[in-house]
């Protein structure tokens, strides 16, 4: 059993001990409502019906988006530094997948994945994680092949919370953790060093078909339904 801290809530420097220890309920959290009923369609729009032979996916969790994907592609390959929430992929992972999947524990900062080799990279709510984005970016337009497809979706910096918050529905213990708000001109002007842009969208709570009931979460972007909660970018790589 975990001791609570007194304001039932602990502060974690380190991403990957905030999600080792977050992956139990990860996906029972009523946000991960919030994401697909609003987020996926989007990405799976921008994806289309196009399948694609290698994916990666750069910080694949618990497989939210990597288990969808697997219908679109011949190979998928999901990194993250954190070993439980790994774990939760394989054990929620239908076995007829198992030969197309790899995983890896491993940072996007320092991985072993060769370069121009993915037909899509793709990155969910990751690089509001990583301080580093200009070493993230770079790694992410090595690794994808010419002609290959580059979707990054996160929280938008304009999101104002101050840390990002796991909260555990059953108990209500929270594990806070850094939230790095990187300005999305940068992101953009980044990526277009290598890629052209395809699609940029912003969504405001104003533009979403569900939010999750006030206490749950949310309550910050519920102050102010113009301020885009998240953003999508599909690049194409040059
Ligand atoms: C908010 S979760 C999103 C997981 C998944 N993409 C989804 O949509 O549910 C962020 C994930 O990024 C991982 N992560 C954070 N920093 C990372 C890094 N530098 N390299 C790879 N994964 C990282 C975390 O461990 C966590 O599993």
């Amino acid at each position: 059993m975990m001791a609570f801290t007194k304001n039932n809530s602990q502060y974690f420097r380190s991403i990957e001990k905030a999600y080792d220890l977050g992956a139990e309920f990860y996906d029972k959290r009523e946000w991960m409502v919030f994401w697909k009923k609003n987020e996926m369609p989007l990405i799976l729009k921008h994806l289309g019906s196009h399948k694609f032979d290698k994916i990666l996916e750069v910080g694949c969790g618990t497989g939210f988006y990597a288990i969808k994907l697997l219908n679109k592609c011949n190979f998928l390959y999901g990194i993250d530094i954190s070993k439980n929430m790994l774990r939760t992929f394989l054990r929620r992972m239908p076995s007829k997948f198992k030969n197309k999947v790899k995983v890896k524990k491993e940072s996007i900062l320092k991985n072993s994945l060769p370069s121009n080799f993915f037909d899509l990279t793709i990155s969910v709510r990751t690089f509001s994680s990583i301080k580093n984005i200009d070493k993230a970016l770079s790694e992410v337009i090595r690794v994808t092949r010419a002609g290959g497809i580059i979707l990054i979706s996160d929280l938008h910096p304009k999101y104002q919370i101050p840390y990002c918050v796991l909260k555990n529905p059953q108990n209500k213990f929270k594990i806070k953790m850094p939230f790095y708000r990187h300005k999305i001109e940068m992101i953009i002007k980044k990526l277009r060093q290598a890629c052209k842009i395809l699609e940029f969208d912003e969504i405001s709570i104003k533009n979403v078909k569900w939010i999750p009931p006030r206490g749950v979460s949310f309550d910050e972007a519920l102050h102010d339904l113009e301020t885009p909660v998240f953003y999508v970018i599909k690049a194409k790589k040059l």
